[in-house]
């Protein structure tokens, strides 16, 4: 498979990083397409927690060759405290590409996130603050400062001083603090010079990969349901995590993309603010993110938690096209004696069909509910698919029922090699093979249906 993305299928932190830690041992090429320092991708390997934020996750292999893609927005201090961090451990970073056409993130981008999230006061999105908003905003209005900037240093320092001085009269009408505008100008030097060797045209070098038979792995970062188009809007992120953002956040084509890999917790989980139909305020909420450790890799935060919602991801299959899924984190529902999954959603009492367009609407969803015993047992060991109980079987059928395509690998622990790649008995009879059976029950007829 030349080309594979890799895509969240909920509202982050799905467990990306891992899958991709997993996927990357047969690729040359892992590439980031879109957003910024907002991402926290884990890896663990030998009980060493690799936190990633713009460095790609396949970093911890020789082999590849890390890219960051012109869609990605890039905290340059943030991406040389990752590069310093890792080398410490050992992982040495010479070999990352940094797209020319990537945006930069200045100390203008997070002041205005600050002031925009206390302006709208109760009604704030819970951004990360890292200016990731206004960043992709001031690419939109055509004033932001790439990467391929650096190259010509006066030129950089004066750019600089110039959006800085502008920003900072943005900034004072707003009522926020002015910036240091020299301090900026004198700390981006050091910094846009060190970028210097990183920075290329990514485009040309990945169809070049491409054109000597080298795979790429596309590494999504937030996911479907933040998709600036695509999400709960406005409580989204600003770029387009969905598999269309794959192409537009790297300069491949869409006809170069072989396999879309989804990846999903076996429940839920949001950090932020926004609408949340399975979401649990009760003990089994708490347990989700206790035995889940559900705090942000970034910010620190409590995730709220709830269970698996078939219906989103049925939706995320239509939107990125996946081909097959990843369940993460089954083991931490070991501990629950009844399992739920939403099948369906009921707005006033009535099925509702498709997946709802506004976020108010969602905010009214009720959940339907299929309930599965538990399987009273600790799956962290478990490597095979016939060691999984049958009640996890059951679990992993009844997504793929509903969904409409496979699921091929099932994370049952933080750990590198903590996995059974799945082959069901439903994907041996072909069940959901085809992206064509996947759309026709996304949302429409067979067993997608929401039931009543
Ligand atoms: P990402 O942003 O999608 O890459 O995910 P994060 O790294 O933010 O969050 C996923 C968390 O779950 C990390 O702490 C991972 O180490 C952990 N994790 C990933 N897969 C599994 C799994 O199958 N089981 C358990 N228990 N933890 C997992
Ligand atoms: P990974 O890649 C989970 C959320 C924020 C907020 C909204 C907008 O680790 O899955 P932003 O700072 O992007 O403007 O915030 O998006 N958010 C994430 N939630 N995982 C992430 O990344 C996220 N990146 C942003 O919490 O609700
Ligand atoms: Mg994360």
């Amino acid at each position: 498979m030349p080309v594979t993305v890799v895509v969240g299928a909920q509202w982050g932190d799905e467990g990306k990083a891992k899958v991709i830690d997993l996927l990357a041992k047969e690729h040359g090429y892992v590439v980031r397409y879109q957003g910024g320092h907002n991402a926290g991708h884990t890896v663990v390997v030998g009980g060493e927690r690799y936190a990633l934020q713009l460095v790609p996750s396949g970093i911890l292999y020789d082999h590849v060759v890390p890219v960051i893609g012109n869609g990605v927005v890039v905290d340059l201090p943030t991406l040389f405290a990752e590069i310093d961090g890792l080398e410490v451990r050992g992982i040495s970073c010479a070999r990352l590409q940094v797209s020319s056409r990537a945006h930069l993130i200045f100390p203008w981008h997070q002041a205005h996130d600050a002031i925009a999230e206390a302006v709208r006061g109760d009604d704030k999105i819970g951004t990360t603050l890292k200016g990731i908003g206004p960043a992709y905003a001031d690419k939109a209005r055509r004033v932001g400062l790439r990467a391929g900037d650096v190259v010509d240093p006066r030129a950089f320092a004066a750019a600089v001083r110039a959006r800085a001085v502008a920003e900072n009269a943005e900034i004072t009408a707003a009522g926020g603090e002015p910036l240091d505008v020299d301090d900026i100008v004198d700390r981006f030097a050091v910094l846009g010079a060190r970028l210097v060797p990183y920075v290329t045209d990514t485009v040309g070098l990945l169809h070049d990969a491409l054109g000597r038979g080298d795979h790429l792995l596309l590494e999504g970062a937030q996911a479907t349901f933040l998709d600036l188009d695509h999400g709960t809007y406005p409580y989204v992120t600003s770029s387009n995590p969905t598999a269309g953002g794959a192409c537009a956040g790297t300069g491949l084509g869409p006809r170069d993309i072989d396999r879309v890999v989804g990846i999903t917790k076996a429940y839920t989980t949001r950090v932020g603010a926004g609408p949340f139909p399975t979401e649990l305020t009760d003990d089994d909420g708490d347990t989700l993110v206790d035995v889940g450790r559900e705090f942000g890799t970034v910010t620190g935060r409590r995730r709220r938690a709830g269970w698996l919602d078939c219906v989103m991801l049925r939706h995320a299959v239509r939107l990125n096209s996946l081909s097959e899924v990843a369940l993460t984190k089954l083991d931490v529902l070991d501990g629950f004696a009844t399992v739920k999954v939403c099948t369906g959603y009921l707005l006033d009492g009535a099925a509702v069909r498709a997946y709802p367009d506004r976020a108010d609407v969602l905010a009214r969803i009720e959940p339907v509910y299929d309930e599965l015993p538990g399987w009273g047992t600790t799956l962290s060991e478990v490597r095979e698919p016939v060691d999984l109980p049958a009640a996890a079987g059951a679990l992993i059928a009844l997504v793929e029922r509903e969904v409409g395509i496979p699921v091929r690998v099932v994370g049952v622990g933080a750990e590198r090699d903590d996995y059974v790649i799945w082959r069901s008995p439903a994907t041996q009879a072909g069940v959901g093979r085809s992206l064509a059976g996947a759309r026709s029950r996304a949302e429409g007829d067979g067993p997608g249906d929401p039931r009543t």
